[in-house]
């Protein structure tokens, strides 16, 4: 069994948290609470709800990439889930847990996996495109340029990506394609060298985060699981959700906001059966200091947004 000193280090190469006291501090965890941690990743978030529950505490662990289970401590108070947490309720009743103190998620990919060629979402090396982070899902961002329409593809790039030339963009790879289908990054990178614009370094992480968001549906998984967040939640329970770009802020922020995903409607104007059943803790999304920006580069784009079920 490994000790618990090399469990940390290993972790922490598989990824450091970010926003580590804040998230914790706004969980305010209860020593007999239940916890659900829905991008366990490193684990690095759950230990810290894991240190402050006492021994009849509980951590419902979700993660969908099944490299992350090796993270996963020796602790009777952990279960883990390797599914996708826009099935929140689903496994946590399964599980037993009908209802929870607390939902914590901290969105995206972790530093394991952009670290892994092989794994396709990184554009610092060459590999397959691949971009999933369940490996048992059909599509693979391959697939998505080999079968999306040249219009799909902009609206992609547009929506995701925030290219602005994403309508040349997708015209050029439906063009290459024809030639030859796109299968690696550098093949990818080759394409569209003639249309970037701009920083090139840029551009290509747009692009790369546009096709790693639509291959995981990152923006309906997150939709799913912010809707299920009154049910699961036990009055006065907390949830904590993390996020690196303003597409999944915005989501979160309305969604805390009016109940609804709809930017328009005014909480107080609705009618009381409608009425939203969580309140704002962070008027304003929590970001990280300083010193966690120099140490922790990630951590520059993470917003930390939380609201309270009444
Ligand atoms: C930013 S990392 C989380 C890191 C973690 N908080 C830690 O301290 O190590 C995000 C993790 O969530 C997982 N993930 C992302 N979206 C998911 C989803 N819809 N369902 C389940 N897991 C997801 C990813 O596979 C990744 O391991």
């Amino acid at each position: 069994m490994q000790d618990k000193d090399s469990v940390i280090q290993h972790s922490s190469s598989y990824h450091v948290p970010v926003l580590f006291d804040e998230a914790i501090d706004a969980l305010q965890v209860k020593p007999d609470g239940v916890y659900a941690d829905c991008t366990f990743g490193g684990g690095g978030h759950s230990r810290g709800i894991l240190d402050k529950l006492g021994p009849n505490g509980k951590l419902i662990a979700f993660d969908q990439d099944a490299d992350a289970r090796q993270n996963v401590p020796a602790d009777e108070r952990v279960v883990f889930v390797p599914n996708n947490f826009r099935h929140l309720q689903r496994f946590l009743r399964l599980n037993g847990f009908a209802k929870v103190d607390g939902v914590l998620a901290d969105l995206g990919v972790s530093s394991h996996q952009f670290d892994e060629g092989e794994r396709g979402f990184s554009t610092r090396f060459d590999g397959p495109l691949d971009m999933r982070m369940d490996k048992r899902q059909e599509n693979n961002a391959s697939e998505i340029l080999k079968k999306y329409t040249e219009q799909q593809l902009h609206k992609l790039f547009e929506q995701y990506g925030e290219i602005t030339n994403s309508k040349t963009l997708a015209k050029q790879i439906v063009q290459q394609r024809n030639h030859n289908p796109l299968q690696t990054i550098a093949h990818l990178k080759a394409i569209i060298s003639p249309v970037v614009k701009g920083n090139p370094n840029k551009y290509l992480a747009q692009v790369f985060q546009a096709l790693r968001i639509e291959v995981n549906d990152e923006m309906g998984a997150l939709k799913e699981m912010l809707e299920q967040l009154p049910a699961v939640l036990k009055v006065g329970g907390r949830a904590a959700i993390i996020t690196f770009h303003s597409l999944e802020d915005r989501l979160v922020k309305t969604f805390f906001r009016n109940g609804t995903f709809d930017e328009q409607e005014e909480n107080s104007l609705l009618p009381e059966d409608k009425k939203n059943d969580l309140k704002i803790i962070t008027k304003k999304p929590i970001i990280a200091e300083e010193h966690e920006v120099r140490r922790n580069p990630r951590s520059r784009s993470a917003k930390l947004r939380v609201a309270e079920r009444v």
